[in-house]
């Protein structure tokens, strides 16, 4: 753990695209549109765009401002596995019939190495719960029409977004669009613009304490139009690196390759990546990959960051702008889920009866299972990725934790309930 004094140091300690200048509201030549609303959410991903349509189901009004295209986000490959708690909150706020109809239910997952496979089966382990695999991208798509369709406020290619009076009772958010300069005053702004937006580094400096790690590796991630060669997802740990193999329909695959943080994508001909998914994947005897046209590639650093509190007066952050997990426990999106969750309760009991117990218990709820997820994505991260600061040792007892993990039901139930995800207990 480590305590950053100041976001704006020289000295500070995150990466240099978190260190920005105080966002505030600058004076422009034109005179800002202004008007009000009582939720401002800054960010349409999917804490953003979920926040802004369970706020519409329980009355509550809001405007949601957003740096990129609508095209961009819904384009944006990403994560792909769902919760059952995120499931349960998507279908019954209706905005989930595309994900039931489309989504691809699985009911275990494979841990690969050793030259074996071993099948976590939830339908045992946890029953009644299952992961969900259905793109990022499509849980986006999915909001952004339920909100159009009820008439909401997202504004698309905003620019210059800045925060003020966030510690008063009239907090405002300034930004450009096409139109010129506007202003929208609030109640509430939910910070919910993902790790490198502006929100968190509104709040004064020395208020937020901030915890993070940094892995001495990335993900180089690709979604191929070929058949998937498994019917479950496949964690593959080998002594080549790790590799997964996920899939987002029954003609689209998606892998992942454990890369060095920094890898030039340029270096990955698609004959390569194949090839280094085909060495850590088919390490079982009969097993071969099915390849095919790659469609998207890149690369992803992984770390883990946490700031506390989620909140600083009438400012609430969700989702990647609080909190970043590596994505091997397949939960950033899940948790992003979770924090709008427990942040509509809060403003719901507000906007019902004034009382703010729900409100000053935000960051409170959600760090709690913040930290458990923290635990677990570092788990499965450090499990099942290789290090290469290991020596022929520490692989031995990776390997014999692995074999333990899928022997014993005890380990297994653990890993399998907190892969589904552990019930919401949001009060
Ligand atoms: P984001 O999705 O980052 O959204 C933030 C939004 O704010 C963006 O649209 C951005 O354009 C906008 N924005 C930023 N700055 C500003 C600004 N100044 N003004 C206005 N708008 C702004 N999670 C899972 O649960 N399961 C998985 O399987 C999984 N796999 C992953 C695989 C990969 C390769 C990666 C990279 C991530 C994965 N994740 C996974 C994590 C998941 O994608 C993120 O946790 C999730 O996107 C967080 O959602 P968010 O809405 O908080 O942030
Ligand atoms: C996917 C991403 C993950 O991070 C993960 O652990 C499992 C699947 C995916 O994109 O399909």
């Amino acid at each position: 753990m480590r305590t950053l004094p100041s976001r704006h140091n020289a000295t500070c300690a995150l990466p240099c695209a978190t260190r920005r200048p105080y966002p505030r509201i600058v004076a422009s030549p034109q005179t800002p549109v202004t008007s009000r609303t009582q939720v401002a959410i800054v960010g349409a991903g999917p804490a953003g765009l979920l926040l802004s349509h369970l706020l519409h189901l329980r009355g509550i009004e809001s405007v949601v401002l957003e740096a990129r295209s609508r095209e961009y986000v819904e384009q944006r490959v990403r994560a792909g596995v769902l919760e059952q708690g995120t499931v349960d909150t998507l279908v019954s706020s209706g905005a989930g019939e595309r994900l039931l109809r489309e989504g691809l239910v699985h009911h275990g997952i494979e841990l690969r190495f050793g030259g074996a496979g071993h099948r976590i089966a939830f339908e045992k382990l946890v029953p009644g719960r299952a992961i969900t695999v259905y793109g990022q991208q499509e849980v986006v798509k999915d909001l952004i029409a339920a909100r159009l369709a009820a008439g909401g406020d997202i504004r698309f290619e905003v620019s210059d977004v800045g925060l003020d009076g966030i510690d008063g009772e009239r907090p405002a958010v300034s930004f450009w669009n096409k139109s010129g300069s506007a202003i929208i005053e609030a109640d509430f702004i939910a910070g919910c613009d993902g790790f490198h937006g502006v929100c968190r580094d509104a709040i004064p400096p020395g208020v937020l304490r901030f915890f993070d790690k940094d892995y001495p590796f990335g993900w180089l991630g690709v979604l191929a139009a070929v058949e998937p060669s498994s019917e479950e997802l496949i964690y593959a740990s080998s002594d080549r690196g790790f590799a997964l193999h996920s899939m987002r329909s029954p003609q689209v695959s998606r892998f992942y390759l454990q890369v060095a943080p920094d890898e030039d994508i340029a270096a990955w001909p698609d004959r390569r990546i194949w090839d280094e998914l085909a060495a850590r994947l088919e390490t079982v005897p009969g097993w071969k990959l099915s390849t095919g046209p790659l469609i998207e590639k890149g690369v992803t650093a992984m770390r883990s960051f946490v700031t506390e509190p989620m909140q600083f007066g009438r400012l609430f952050l969700a989702g990647d702008a609080a909190h970043i997990v590596p994505p091997t426990g397949a939960k950033g999106l899940n948790l992003a889920a979770f924090d709008v969750t427990v942040l509509t309760e809060a403003l719901a009991e507000w906007y019902a009866s004034g009382d703010t117990a729900l409100l000053d218990g935000y960051s409170r709820a959600c760090l709690r299972r913040v930290w458990r997820v923290q635990h677990f994505s570092w788990w499965m991260t450090t499990l099942l990725h290789t290090f290469e600061h290991y020596d022929a040792y520490d692989r031995r007892l990776q390997e014999s934790y692995l074999d333990y993990v899928c022997s014993s039901d005890a380990a297994s139930t653990s890993l399998a309930e907190n892969y589904v995800g552990l019930e919401r207990a949001i009060r």
